[in-house]
């Protein structure tokens, strides 16, 4: 033990700590493929290819369901129906129990509600043999009415529950008494996930019927509870292993569910694994996607634009089933607000149920379709009053909160939670500062009124977003570590990888607290038998509750540590100190390393868990109010545009971004998350389009037919910052700010840009109403409007 007291040489500060912009643990191995993703992992021998079978129609009785020639078929070793589910024939996230993992059985019949649902399953030695097995299936189906559309829905009331309102002050009186008003509406389009990683899941039966099952999911434990439940097994019986996704932008929340339940069935019909991949046009059909929304505003507004009255509608197409709609519309609600104080406001939301997939997660959760509602608004107060809308924008922020009760405050949101964080104000200067927003703005203006046919168009506008769970049980996480007598370190925690870089930055969370290199610490998969019981990864809340959880263990081994080295060398506890590499233990000084050896063979536990649940939480749903947010995240946008006024064509020329990180983990993981999250967002807003045609059938299934942003997409000249002022004000992981969704919204400029740019290709009498997505069809249809007031 000699040399464990030897001093270690001059400390060089850690590697990969916090605040490091340390790259992606494995952006070697996604650039050299040798990450593996669930297809990658070799196969037991005798593993079986799964394959579903999909309704055709959109709402229809089946009324015949022969599956014999499919039994019969070459290299068929199993066929699953809805008769053959041992438990329930669920896999709704939250166990609503509207989610049918098959839609019918031959015995039990069924209804279909969307086309692309699942009816039934093959499980055959190769693909091909199963989807050929598939196609021998007699089924005959009575068509019912199908309701597709909001407006449909809506005619019809067709909603999953009832309307769900929050409000504050008295809208009817304030409309009714305001100078200026208008209403109007915007319709926003859906979205596609496009997750390079289609969904997957690998089911490998164990004994006494348990199984173990690696997929590609955002909510392991969801995973695990969803198979139990189709299985009918105790959760203890089932095992969900995820390394990491290839994408997942809140597509793998709940959408993962019914590849793993169906590859679990097959696993336990025949004793052999079992995989089941979608394909990429599968994948697009069957599952859920952002919701698009119809927004109707009425909105009472004085001279200068300031806000005092606003009515909002929501409707939402929510899909066949209720999915996470609930929570979604809630979002939508919370941030129809984005960064303006509103006197008297009324929001309304409808979920509306169709014969379509049941729409799910999408990076931002409803939030973005309710913020770009309020800038629409913005935009056309100023349209009206003929004034820059920055300045509409300005005068509406959230301002600091009252200094004492009583006062007249403009820091209450619709739901009754005082903003006490606001810094859109202090971004919206320096990035219209840096942006030279004034000059180029006028400089745009000149150059329109010389060019008929290419317009620009500039827009500055500014993102709130609210973070945490709002259904507030699922602000919690655990972790575990452990590290091994050679000093190295295994962390695990409850959150997933899906590409946003979640592992690196809780892996120097640990880092930071033993005051060791990054390299020593082993990233592992997430694993439901490591740690229980977690929520989704989601909500951008990953690092805020899995880097506290991961902090919260460090803090058990290191007072465990702290008390052996005081113990050992007879110091005072308070004389132990982690520094770079080594530990000083009053004047001795070890290497960590050798004090962990030492604190082994001392019989010291080197094994704990960490817990952390979000402080603050009080959110009451049924009053609208309370505080549904820890803090909220904030960005601000400059997008200048341009359109081709003869056919609709549009670039994104330039953008500035400045965004709020608070005091980022790793900047460069943080400024990767901003710059995809604006391009996703710029995607939805202009190129990708969702068509379904009259009969419910989605036909851009395929990159053929839908258009994500690809590299010469994204804006030639695009100014990325973090703010070096930002800080959170709330006691989070090292006053850190979430970041993995806000950025989407930033996107929220390009279209009030695009917006900006046909104005000006009329004389500015009629507001060019521009709908998302804008397409090039959809820019020419508001020239048009623009120019000849139709
Ligand atoms: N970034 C990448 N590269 N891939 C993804 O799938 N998902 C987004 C965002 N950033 C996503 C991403 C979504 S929808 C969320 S909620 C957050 O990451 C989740 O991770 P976090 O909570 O760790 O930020
Ligand atoms: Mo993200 S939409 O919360 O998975």
């Amino acid at each position: 033990m000699n040399q464990m007291l030897t001093t270690p040489p001059a400390a060089e500060p850690i590697q990969g700590g916090v605040g490091a912009p340390a790259a992606h643990d494995s952006a070697v191995k996604h650039v050299c493929g040798t990450a593996l993703y669930t297809d990658d992992i070799p196969v037991p021998r005798g593993t079986l290819a799964v394959h579903l079978a999909l309704s055709p129609r959109a709402h229809a009785r089946v009324t015949r369901l022969d599956l014999s020639a499919v039994r019969t078929a070459p290299g068929v070793a199993a066929v699953l129906s809805a008769d053959d589910i041992p438990g329930v024939n669920d896999v709704s996230p939250l166990v609503k129990g509207d989610d049918p993992v098959f839609a019918a059985g031959e015995e039990t019949g069924g209804e279909v509600q969307y086309a692309g649902q699942a009816v039934f399953a093959v499980a055959a030695e190769t693909i091909d043999q199963a989807r050929a097995a598939a196609a021998r299936a007699v089924v005959t189906t009575e068509d019912l009415p199908a309701i597709l559309t909001i407006a449909q829905a809506m005619a019809a009331g067709s909603l999953l529950e009832p309307p769900y309102s929050m409000a504050r002050g008295d809208v009817d009186a304030a409309l009714a008494a305001a100078p200026h008003r208008l209403s109007g509406r915007i319709e926003i389009g859906g979205q596609e996930h496009f997750y390079l990683e289609g969904q997957v899941a690998l089911a490998v039966p164990g004994e006494d019927g348990d199984v173990q099952v690696h997929c590609s999911s955002q909510h392991p434990s969801e995973i695990q509870h969803g198979v139990a439940h189709v299985l009918d097994l105790p959760a203890h019986a089932v095992t969900v292993v995820v390394r990491r996704m290839g994408g997942a932008f809140g597509g793998k929340e709940s959408q993962g569910n019914l590849p793993a339940a169906v590859a679990a069935l097959a696993a336990r019909a025949t004793g052999r694994p079992a995989k089941l991949r979608y394909d990429r046009d599968d994948d697009m059909v069957v599952t859920g996607k952002r919701h698009d929304f119809v927004i109707d505003y009425d909105v009472g507004f004085d001279a200068d634009g300031r806000l005092l009255g606003l009515d909002v509608t929501q409707a939402l197409r929510c899909g066949m089933s209720f999915d996470l709609s609930q929570a979604i519309g809630d979002r939508a609600m919370f941030h129809a607000d984005n960064c303006y104080y509103l006197p008297a406001v009324r929001i309304t939301s409808y979920r509306c149920r169709t014969h379509t997939v049941s729409n799910t997660a999408f990076r931002g959760f409803g939030g973005p379709q309710g913020m770009l509602g309020m800038e629409r608004v913005i935009d056309e107060i100023a349209h009206a009053l003929g004034k820059d809308p920055l300045a509409v924008r300005r005068i509406n922020l959230y301002a600091a909160p009252a200094p004492a009760p009583g006062f007249p405050t403009r820091a209450v949101t619709p739901y009754h939670m005082t903003v006490e964080d606001c810094v859109a104000g202090d971004l919206i200067d320096e990035l219209v500062d840096t942006s030279e927003y004034h000059r180029r703005r006028a400089a745009i203006r000149e150059w329109n009124a010389t060019q008929p046919v290419i317009k620009r168009g500039i827009a500055l506008t500014p993102v709130k977003f609210g973070i945490s769970f709002t259904v507030s049980f699922l602000n919690q996480a655990g972790a575990l570590i452990h590290i091994y007598k050679d000093g190295s370190i295994h962390l695990n925690h409850g959150g997933t990888e899906m590409g946003q870089g979640l592992f690196v930055k809780v892996a120097q969370v640990v880092a930071e607290a033993f005051q060791v290199d990054q390299s020593r610490i082993k990233i592992s998969a997430t694993h439901t038998g490591k740690v229980p019981n977690t929520s989704p990864t989601a909500a951008s809340a990953g690092s805020d509750l899995n880097g506290m959880a991961a902090a919260d263990a460090c803090r058990t081994l290191k007072a465990r540590l702290t008390r052996f080295a005081a113990e050992r060398w007879g110091v005072a506890e308070a004389e132990v100190h982690f520094l770079p590499g080594r530990v000083a233990v009053g004047r001795h000084d070890t290497a960590f390393a050798d004090l962990i050896k030492a604190a082994y063979l001392a019989r010291v536990p080197l094994s704990a868990t960490g817990f952390y649940a979000t402080p603050k939480l009080d959110w009451d749903r049924a009053s609208g109010t309370g505080r549904p947010f820890y803090y909220f995240a904030y960005g601000a946008a400059v997008s200048e545009v341009a359109i081709d006024t003869l056919t609709g064509e549009n670039r994104i020329l330039r953008v500035d971004i400045l965004h709020d990180t608070g005091r980022s983990l790793n900047p460069a993981i943080d400024l990767g998350q901003v710059e995809g999250g604006f391009v996703q967002g710029a995607g939805w807003l202009t190129t990708e389009e969702l068509w379904w045609d009259a009969k419910g059938v989605l036909k851009t299934h395929a990159p053929s037919t839908y258009k994500i942003p690809a590299c010469s997409d994204r804006p030639v000249d695009l100014r990325l910052r973090l703010w070096d002022r930002g800080v959170n004000r709330e006691p989070t992981i090292h006053r850190s700010k979430a970041v993995g969704e806000p950025p989407l919204m930033l996107a929220m400029s390009v279209l009030m840009a695009l917006s900006d740019a046909v104005a000006q290709a009329g004389d500015g009498r009629v507001y060019p109403a521009l709908d998302a997505p804008a397409t090039p069809e959809r820019v020419l249809f508001a020239v048009e409007r623009v120019r000849t007031g139709a």
